[in-house]
């Protein structure tokens, strides 16, 4: 495999960028991308099982995204929202509120990236209720501005040296049924994680005092942990008994991921309002939020300004989005495949001993790294060996959670490049398993 474009590129980035913002998995320099497959600067090709971390689900360069993209840039490329008025902004919004669940009226706040719809909501859900608290979940991720930070609980690296954060926001356990916190089994659960939650309602959270609950409905950086039905449904009673605001964050879930549009509508919840990011204008910067209108109409400009949000070229792009979604019965392809996919990875669970377990919904699937079945104990070692290997072999795999392969690839790929991807993937993790993949690429392959 030739590499030196790419090492080389690597070696200028190094020198020049902040170290804020990059968590290296292995040097790869793209150079350009079709569908679901990747080249970089020395003509290698990948199998792209990470989307761009989610935000590509209509794969790399759809030919329709790209027209209107160009079409649009020819027209113009941009003028502010806040002052004028431009069509594809207001058509977009009326797909997305006819997409989104609730029979109701909805209106549409735009940004440009997960992180500031999830501050948007933030402040509109204070802005609403008239009352202060958030609730969010341990483990956690919403992005990295003040407000999104403040909502995550995953990395201490994220909190360091940064504070104060925004106050009021209160962390609860994320319902992981496989690793419970509370050492229960599926057949004793009595929900002790929401317990947490009524336990603070009696004794130091004022329910009144609580504006939201922001919540993903598969914990994606948690390393893709699928909620149980009931635990989501007593959530959402409590919500309502209590006059809170039930949001899903849908930035990682959304727009197709889990084979629904929106991953809450696997629940049969019908959300007050969702965050949207990632993949929503296919790879150009975009987030929204949709909201009840009753909810919306509670904030007032400039309280959610942007100058470039609502860009027409990302508004294109996401209508374009919309389009290949249906067209090409996108939300269909993904159930099938993505079960189809979690089949082949328990028949590896079978052979390995190295998977713990094999979650998730659509093409959003989570591969578990072991040390011991028992024990749980997370393999971060073979998770980041088995993401450099296959990398090499031509897959592009990463993990989050320190230890769960984080398989999210482009909703448009073939069943053919899902196998071939797969046999990779069990190629490294023999390859792993016989102590063949060298300790030094653990200096590269960090990750999380
Ligand atoms: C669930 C979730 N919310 C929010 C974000 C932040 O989105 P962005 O990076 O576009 O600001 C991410 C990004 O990884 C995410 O996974």
């Amino acid at each position: 495999m030739k590499t030196d474009k790419c090492v080389e590129i690597v070696r200028q980035d190094e020198k020049v960028l902040s170290p804020s913002s990059r968590m290296p998995y292995f040097p790869l320099v793209i150079k350009r991308g079709h569908g679901a497959v990747l080249e970089d600067m020395d003509g290698n090709e990948y199998i792209d099982l990470l989307s761009s971390a989610g935000a590509l689900n209509t794969g790399h360069s759809h030919p329709k995204v790209v027209e209107a993209v160009i079409k649009q840039v020819q027209d113009f490329i941009h003028y502010t929202p806040v002052y004028t008025y431009h069509e594809p902004l207001v058509k977009l919004a009326n797909r997305l509120t006819d997409i989104s669940p609730g029979k109701f009226k909805k209106r549409v706040a735009f940004g440009l990236s997960g992180s500031d719809a999830n501050d948007g909501m933030i402040k509109l859900a204070r802005a609403y209720t008239g009352r202060s608290k958030i609730i969010s979940f341990i483990q956690s991720y919403h992005g990295s501005t003040y407000g999104a930070i403040s909502l995550s609980a995953l990395s201490l690296n994220m909190r360091k040296k940064i504070g104060p954060l925004l106050p009021d926001i209160h962390h609860i356990p994320y319902p992981d049924c496989y690793r419970c916190m509370f050492g229960k089994k599926v057949e004793n659960c009595r929900l002790e994680c929401l317990k947490q939650l009524e336990i603070a309602f009696e004794h130091y959270i004022p329910a009144e005092e609580v504006a939201a609950v922001i919540m993903e409905p598969i914990a994606g950086d948690a390393g893709l942990v699928v909620p149980p039905q009931k635990y989501v449904d007593s959530l959402y009673r409590l919500c309502k008994e209590n006059g809170i605001l039930f949001v899903s964050e849908e930035v990682q879930q959304g727009f197709g991921r889990t084979g629904r549009w929106f991953g809450i509508e696997h629940f049969n919840i019908v959300p007050d309002a969702l965050v949207l990011g990632k993949s929503i204008a296919s790879g150009m910067p975009m987030s929204a939020i949709v909201a009840r209108e009753d909810i919306m109409q509670s904030w007032q400009a400039p309280v959610h300004v942007f100058t470039t949000a609502g860009s027409p070229v990302s508004c294109v792009a996401a209508l374009a989005t919309i389009e290949v979604i249906l067209e090409e019965n996108l939300l269909e392809h993904t159930r099938e495949l993505g079960e189809y996919a979690m089949e082949r990875f328990n028949r590896l669970k079978d052979k390995h001993e190295l998977i713990g377990q094999v979650r998730g919904l659509g093409l959003s699937v989570g591969v578990d790294l072991v040390k011991d079945r028992d024990t749980k104990e997370k393999n971060g070692e073979a998770a980041a060996k088995i993401c450099y290997r296959c990398w090499e072999k031509g897959v592009v795999l990463t993990f989050f959670a320190g230890n769960v392969l984080r398989v999210q690839p482009p909703l448009v790929i073939s069943r053919q490049q899902m196998d071939k991807a797969i046999d990779i993937i069990e190629e490294a993790i023999v390859e792993y398993t016989a102590g063949e993949i060298p300790d030094k690429v653990l200096e590269i392959a960090k990750g999380w």
